[in-house]
């Protein structure tokens, strides 16, 4: 099996759609009066949930008649949000055909489907003309993909001559193994962090300029075999918590898949416990 089918199938969608419809009705809404806020606590699939989306979106310094580009968007949180407060056109790309359905669907609920636009593909051969967008994004996708080279080559084709593109990733802080499953995969087929020393190497062979310095995470490999020691150090900024009563559970924090397919959730809404969810 290709390391891109086994990402599918560790990623895979399920019955997504089904439980964070049942989410949605919990909360007392429709899937016609819906809101990004209230999709918040289950798509960004990323340390730091919205809040670190939200610092990402602000310093890419992009207007409203930008064309944005989100590759492995997930099932949209990012490219939502980058829609919504930005006012600009945003294409998503994900190797995850299930995941890009569910993320039509949300943006169409949140009536921003004439802003979005999203396909199945690979960010190693984005399937995207060249010198099409402003700027483009890459949130917690590195760690699935080995040839940074190719993947950073890639976003480079597909941007502008000054286009900017903001990073945000899983880095390598330490030596030492990494005790899987984690949150993007389940054994060491799938998992690539790697040092900033390689991100940097890759930008500069795709003829990126480094306009900020690269700021890890100090999450260190030790830390990830110790769940307690984990959770306190890789919150990262902390999400905004909901009301009890306002909020959706994370659809895959259930029996089934338990801690092992929410780990960027627990991190990002820690008022939720495994239990409280949808199926
Ligand atoms: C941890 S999730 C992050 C999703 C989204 N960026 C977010 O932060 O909410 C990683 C995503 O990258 C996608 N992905 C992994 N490897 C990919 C590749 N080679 N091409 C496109 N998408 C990929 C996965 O399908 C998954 O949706």
């Amino acid at each position: 099996m290709s390391v891109e089918s086994k990402i599918v199938e560790h990623y895979e969608a399920g019955k997504l759609l089904a439980a964070i419809e049942a989410g949605v009705e919990a909360l007392g809404r429709t899937t016609s009066n819906v809101t990004i806020d209230d999709l918040g606590p289950v798509d960004e699939f990323h340390i730091g949930g919205r809040a670190a989306t939200i610092a990402l979106c602000e310093r890419l310094r992009v207007g409203s008649g930008a064309q944005v580009l989100d590759v492995g968007c997930g099932i949209g949180g990012t490219a939502r949000r980058l829609a919504s407060t930005i006012g600009c056109q945003v294409t998503g790309v994900d190797l995850v055909a299930g995941y890009v359905d569910v993320a039509r669907k949300l943006t169409d609920w949140t009536g921003l489907s004439d802003q979005i636009s999203y396909e199945v593909g690979s960010a190693l051969d984005l399937p995207l003309g060249e010198s099409s967008f402003d700027a483009a994004t890459l949130l917690h996708v590195g760690m699935n993909i080995e040839d940074k080279q190719q993947l950073f080559s890639e976003m480079r084709r597909v941007l502008r001559q000054d286009g900017v593109l903001g990073v945000y990733d899983v880095i390598r802080t330490a030596e030492g193994d990494l005790s899987f499953p984690v949150p993007w995969a389940s054994d060491s087929s799938t998992s690539f962090v790697s040092d900033i020393p390689t991100y940097e190497a890759a930008f500069s062979a795709a003829r990126f300029e480094i306009s900020r310095g690269l700021q890890p995470w100090r999450v260190r490999a030790r830390l990830l075999r110790d769940p307690q020691a984990k959770d306190r150090r890789t919150r990262g900024p902390a999400a905004p918590r909901a009301p009890r009563d306002h909020r959706i559970s994370h659809p895959r924090q259930d029996r089934e898949h338990g801690r092992r397919r929410c780990g960027w959730h627990r991190r990002a809404c820690r008022d939720h416990q495994p239990g409280e969810v949808a199926p």
